[in-house]
């Protein structure tokens, strides 16, 4: 018996899901149901679960392999989880600004699930955005031009030493990106492996410039192409509760923590699935 209901939580993306228990192992109807949700709303959210962290793994795990990130440290005895932490005193949040996880990697991330542990009373939403939505609200001449283009991917400008990302080194572990940080080179426009719809895959985080081309060069269609891929229309805002699972499709989102809590702590724990080669 399936008793999962899904209620969508914007008319752009993102749907929460009651029903499932995810300390529990997925019957396979479940897991099709939950599966086929992700697919259509691309964030789903799931309240009051109580999970340990093999537990979230294990969930994690039904999607693919997990990731180590290479410059955040994952838990003593669970590499696989980020501890993505806020503390009072601290001015900068993890993840403060429109980015899609991983998209640095040759393989980037399928999916991250973060699961709440401690939030704010108020404040430390976070944002989505829906890339479905980005490329086909695009003119057919600039559909037509972007399909032709790829896109350089790095970690270099978050993960350097002055980095968005880097500033967060007061409370959590990150390493410092060398000058010998790789970059990879992505479609403008991915299809997703699994729906076979188009969405543009650039990022203001990681995506450095279009391949064949200066920064200079790239900076007035990629400066275009951020502010259109993120507009409000596209977005969804959830409001977190301790206890709450997200499970975002990072091929066709963006996301953006939001850090307006100044003076108190935010805790959420990070596991990456794995993903392909973008195509
Ligand atoms: C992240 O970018 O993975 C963190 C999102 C959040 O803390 O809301």
């Amino acid at each position: 018996m399936n008793d999962i209901s899904v209620q969508p939580i914007s008319g752009a993306l993102g749907a929460e899901i009651s029903g499932v228990d995810l300390s529990r192992d997925l019957s396979n109807e479940q897991f099709n149901a939950v599966h086929q949700a992700f697919l259509d709303h691309q964030v789903i959210f799931f309240r009051d679960q109580k999970i340990s962290h093999d537990q979230h793994k294990a969930f994690a795990r039904r999607f693919g392999t997990l990731n180590i990130h290479p410059y955040v440290k994952g838990m003593d005895g669970h590499p696989e989880i980020m501890q993505i932490v806020k503390e009072p005193a601290d001015k900068v949040n993890f993840g403060g600004g429109w980015h899609t996880d991983m998209s640095f990697l040759e393989e980037p991330a399928l999916g991250s699930l973060l699961y709440a542990k401690e939030v704010p009373s108020v404040g430390g939403d976070t944002l989505w955005a829906n890339q479905y939505l980005a490329y086909d609200t695009l003119s057919s001449g600039m559909k037509e031009m972007l399909g032709r283009l790829k896109a350089i991917h790095t970690a270099k400008g978050e993960y350097s030493e002055r980095g968005h990302s880097a500033q967060k080194r007061g409370s959590m572990d990150v390493a410092v990106a060398g000058d010998d940080v790789p970059s990879y080179e992505h479609p403008v426009v991915r299809t997703h492996p699994e729906t076979g719809r188009k969405a543009l895959y650039v990022n203001m985080a990681f995506t450095e410039k279009f391949a064949g081309m200066t920064r200079r060069e790239s900076l007035p269609l990629l400066k275009f192409l951020f502010e259109h891929c993120t507009q409000e229309g596209f977005t969804c805002r959830f409001r977190w509760t301790a206890g709450t699972l997200a499970f975002w499709d990072n091929r066709c989102t963006q996301h953006f923590a939001l850090n307006d809590y100044q003076g108190k702590r935010r805790h959420m724990e990070r596991v990456t699935v794995n993903g392909d080669k973008p195509f």
